[in-house]
């Protein structure tokens, strides 16, 4: 009788032992890959832009407006510019804007991919702009007039002082090359210029703008344009974009693939310099921890090219542990210092330079038609020589004028984002314009921009949540991986205690059963 519970625990101490060790295993495979699995797959379906996800309804309509300040560079000795002298800059700002941005769905794609089109829409915040108001008056370098002029005297010298005939009569009090002016009208309202006269010059002028109309100009009612700068950001849309939508592989989120239907930005007549890389810079993929990406790109409509920002290492933003890039010197190094971007220079910038910028300046001329140059704000990370032309007023500061993001690994949102740019134009002694004859030559910062956001106290939460729900997650794992190995361990102990007793019992039996013997395993 007694033997034979001895076998059938022992039989049962086995079938424990093997469920035992396949529950091992399984814990083994859940917590090492299967559970990370399941956590990924939800993370995809609350990122992936697809209708009902989580990101989705934020993704078309932005919750909450961006940031959008402008920083004026006031000259305060225009006078003595004009007689030789250095520039004095004065900088104002911030001039701050809500930026609202919507999107239009324009359609879905094969290849797992969204169109759109993208909408911004500016507000003045007379609050966050302190006693600034769009009242005030300015002197900035004229950036339209100097686009104009230089334009003509690149390709057609002999024609710039007819042509500055004409142009004096287009702007109105073009006295010197600067622009006296209220905040308001050279950034949205626009100032008026007349193409009324009977000058043939003038006619040539207004119908190679009419015909080309550069975003900065804008079809008056009457018979003339306005000039501003970022009224075309508020007007008209920006697209189509086609993006992926992360539902195939999410690691490819809010890639741009094409931009007004090209895959290629055409201006740089180059597949390196033209390629469209990265995302609209509001979206970003999930960081996969063991593959962090070294570089981030982001394609920029407004400088017709991607750029991109260099891994700085983690760092805390919002007691969340994000990933840090920055701007680094290569994006927007001269050729010599970094040869990729050679197919950025172009001819026809200036009779002085060869098309190749000094360190830290694009040319947009290929991208907007004019000859502007773009920098980062008080020439950060440019050429040294750059800032020896003024005397002073410019004064490159890391804090201040870098750009850069902080991505929160698990979701990919962009916890806090700044992105800084700084207009230029050249200022160029010519001797046969009055206006010009006096300055000294020199690239000359008009105003620059910072458009910023960071996530609002709400989504930090739900991050905060998310985070704290994945810590469970992570415990829970150990927690099954711990219990399936006590199990294991008791099973195996039991296996062994059996095989012990079935031993004794095995032995004897052979030797012959007694009683004794018998309690004595028992016990
Ligand atoms: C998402 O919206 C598009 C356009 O409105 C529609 O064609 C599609 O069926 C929707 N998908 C889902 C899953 O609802
Ligand atoms: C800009 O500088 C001019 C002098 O050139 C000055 O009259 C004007 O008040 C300054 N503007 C602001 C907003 O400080
Ligand atoms: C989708 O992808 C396939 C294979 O990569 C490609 O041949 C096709 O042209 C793509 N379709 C579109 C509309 O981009
Ligand atoms: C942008 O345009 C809207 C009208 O479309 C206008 O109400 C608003 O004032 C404009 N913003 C600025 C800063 O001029
Ligand atoms: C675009 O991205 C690829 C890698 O993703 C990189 O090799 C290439 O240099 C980038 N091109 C530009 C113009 O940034
Ligand atoms: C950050 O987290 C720590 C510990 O999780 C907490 O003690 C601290 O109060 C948090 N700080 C903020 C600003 O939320
Ligand atoms: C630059 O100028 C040359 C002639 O000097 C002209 O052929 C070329 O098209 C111009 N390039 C651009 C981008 O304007």
């Amino acid at each position: 009788m007694k033997t034979q519970v001895f076998t059938m625990l022992g039989k049962h101490s086995k079938i424990f032992f093997a469920a035992s060790i396949g529950f091992l295993i399984l814990a083994i495979v859940l917590a090492s890959w299967g559970f990370q699995k399941v956590v990924n797959k939800q993370i995809q379906k609350n990122v992936q832009l697809e209708n009902n996800s989580m990101m989705f309804d934020k993704w078309v309509k932005m919750p909450m407006p961006l940031e959008f300040k402008v920083y004026v560079f006031n000259v305060t000795n225009a006078d003595e510019v004009n007689a030789g002298a250095k520039p004095v800059l004065s900088e104002i700002g911030p001039y701050v804007y809500k930026q609202y941005r919507e999107r239009t769905i324009l359609g879905y794609g094969p290849n797992d991919t969204v169109k759109y089109m993208l909408k911004k829409h500016f507000e003045f915040d007379a609050e966050a702009s302190g006693g600034l108001t769009e009242d005030d008056e300015v002197t900035v370098v004229h950036f339209a007039y100097l686009a104009a002029l230089l334009t003509v005297h690149d390709m057609m010298p002999s024609l710039a002082g007819v042509i500055n005939k004409a142009l004096e009569q287009f702007f109105p009090n073009l006295e010197d090359a600067f622009l006296r002016v209220k905040v308001r009208d050279l950034f949205f309202d626009g100032i008026y210029l007349s193409c009324d006269g009977d000058n043939a010059a003038l006619g040539l002028v207004c119908g190679k703008i009419r015909a080309e109309t550069p975003p900065t100009m804008r079809k008056a009612d009457t018979n003339g344009f306005y000039f501003s700068m970022f009224s075309h950001m508020n007007r008209s849309e920006s697209g189509p974009y086609e993006m992926i939508r992360g539902r195939d592989n999410v690691y490819d989120l809010g890639r741009i693939i094409s931009y007004q239907d090209k895959e290629i930005m055409p201006m740089w007549g180059d597949q390196y310099c033209g390629r469209i890389n990265g995302s609209d810079s509001s979206i970003f993929p999930p960081i996969d921890e063991s593959n962090v990406p070294k570089r981030v790109y982001t394609f920029e409509p407004d400088i017709c090219r991607s750029i991109y920002a260099e891994l700085v290492g983690k760092r805390e933003m919002f007691n969340i542990s994000a990933y840090y890039y920055e701007i680094s010197e290569s994006a927007l190094a001269a050729k010599s210092a970094n040869k990729d971007n050679k197919c950025f220079c172009r001819k026809n910038w200036s009779a002085n330079h060869d098309g190749c910028l000094l360190m830290g300046l694009l040319n947009l001329m290929p991208c907007q038609g004019a000859p502007a140059i773009a920098s980062l704000p008080h020439f950060y990370l440019g050429s040294e020589e750059l800032l020896e032309y003024f005397k002073s007023g410019i004064n490159p500061d890391k804090e201040k004028h870098n750009t850069f993001v902080y991505i929160d690994p698990t979701t990919g949102v962009v916890l806090k984002g700044l992105k800084r740019l700084q207009f230029n134009i050249e200022l160029r002694n010519i001797d046969s314009i009055p206006q010009l004859k006096g300055v000294p030559t020199g690239l000359f910062p008009m105003l620059w921009i910072e458009e910023g956001a960071e996530i609002p106290k709400s989504i930090q939460d739900e991050l905060h949540a998310s985070h704290k729900l994945l810590s469970y997650v992570e415990v829970a794992k150990w927690l099954l991986l711990t219990i399936a190995i006590v199990i294991a361990v008791v099973a195996t102990v039991s296996v062994a205690r059996n095989t012990a007793l079935r031993n004794s019992n095995s032995v004897s039996f052979i030797l012959g059963p007694s009683v004794t013997e018998v309690n004595k395993g028992l016990h």
